[in-house]
């Protein structure tokens, strides 16, 4: 039996009309038509979102929609970049529980539309940054990470938290293809503090529309200033730990993925260099290459998170 709960929400966090319980029309509550940018235009100075977007350079392009939504990593549905806008249709987005669980107040499953009730999500124009060396730049549309965890109520004791993927093989064919050796499901997890940063965002919409189920449908993390696999998709459970999650990525290649996974020109990877990136679009014959920044070009904002820690150890 499932104890479905609704967490109760204080008062500032309710929209008048508490816009948006259904998902559908989630978008268009926060967005109105200033909220979006044309597929392939630069960056609109003088837009409002500029405040919320530090790193962006003046004249950086949008990544095409097109591109965002077809070249993608979500192994549950294959290995290949087009394997995800070619299957992830098979996966069943609604309804959608989230379990909560660990050190908090209000650990329970939760009604995906329950959680986020309320919000007006923000959009945010973030440079994304595989680990693979292809970056891209996205208008993301989201909450704020930590006013999504603050519902919970986090203990004093709650010093990480852990995010876990959806296991349904019957939908996702690559959790049940014998050449996937990852061993599901995905899991991901940031300190409190990083969790808690403001630029950490749970997005649900990407390009003004809800996120196609390639991109992390109904909702996924978005950790700008982390190498892309952070940014974990299609969350059913949350769980504030005291001690550091043991994270899918780590546990396949320890020696080549960190728990912290900062973006970091003067740290390598084993078997590619990491100084610069493939801005997409990107070809055999443009390939657009740019160098790659620390943080992914959010030092400004995220570096002192990790004072006094050796980032070539903890990468
Ligand atoms: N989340 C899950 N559950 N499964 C995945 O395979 N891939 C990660 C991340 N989140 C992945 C995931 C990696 S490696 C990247 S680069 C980004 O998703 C890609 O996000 P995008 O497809 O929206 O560009």
């Amino acid at each position: 039996m499932r104890n479905r709960r609704t967490p109760e929400l204080s008062s500032s966090e309710i929209t008048p009309e508490s816009v948006f319980l259904n998902r559908r029309r989630l978008l268009a509550a926060g967005l109105g038509a200033a909220g979006l940018s044309a597929a392939g235009s630069a960056v609109p100075s003088a837009s409002p979102m500029v405040g919320s977007t530090p790193g962006l350079s003046p004249g950086e392009e949008l990544t095409p929609e097109d591109i965002v939504t077809s070249y993608n990593n979500f192994y549950e549905f294959g290995m290949d970049k087009d394997d995800p806008a070619r299957y992830a249709h098979e996966l069943t987005t609604d309804p959608w529980s989230v379990e909560v669980a660990g050190e908090c107040a209000k650990p329970g499953e939760y009604a995906f539309e329950d959680i986020v009730s309320g919000f007006v999500p923000e959009e945010r124009i973030y440079r994304f940054r595989c680990v693979e060396a292809w970056s891209m730049v996205v208008p993301w549309q989201g909450v704020p990470l930590r006013r999504i965890l603050e519902r919970f109520e986090p203990s004093g004791n709650a010093r990480y938290v852990e995010f876990t993927t959806l296991y349904r093989p019957s939908e996702m064919r690559g959790q049940r293809s014998l050449f996937s050796s990852i061993d599901w499901p995905y899991v991901e997890g940031l300190r409190m503090d990083e969790a808690y940063h403001p630029l950490s965002l749970m997005a649900v919409g990407v390009y003004g529309k809800p996120l196609p189920n390639q991109n992390g449908a109904p909702w996924r993390l978005v950790v700008p200033w982390k190498y892309g696999f952070k940014s974990i998709k299609s969350i059913v459970k949350i769980r504030f730990a005291r001690r550091q999650p043991k994270t899918t990525w780590q546990l396949q290649a320890p020696q080549e993925y960190g728990f912290y996974a900062n973006v970091n020109p003067d740290v390598s990877h084993p078997r590619w260099s990491q100084a610069s990136e493939r801005r997409l679009p990107s070809s055999l014959f443009e390939p657009n290459r740019i160098p790659t920044l620390p943080f992914n070009g959010y030092g400004a904002e995220v570096a002192q998170l990790y004072q006094g820690m050796d980032l070539r150890r903890d990468f």
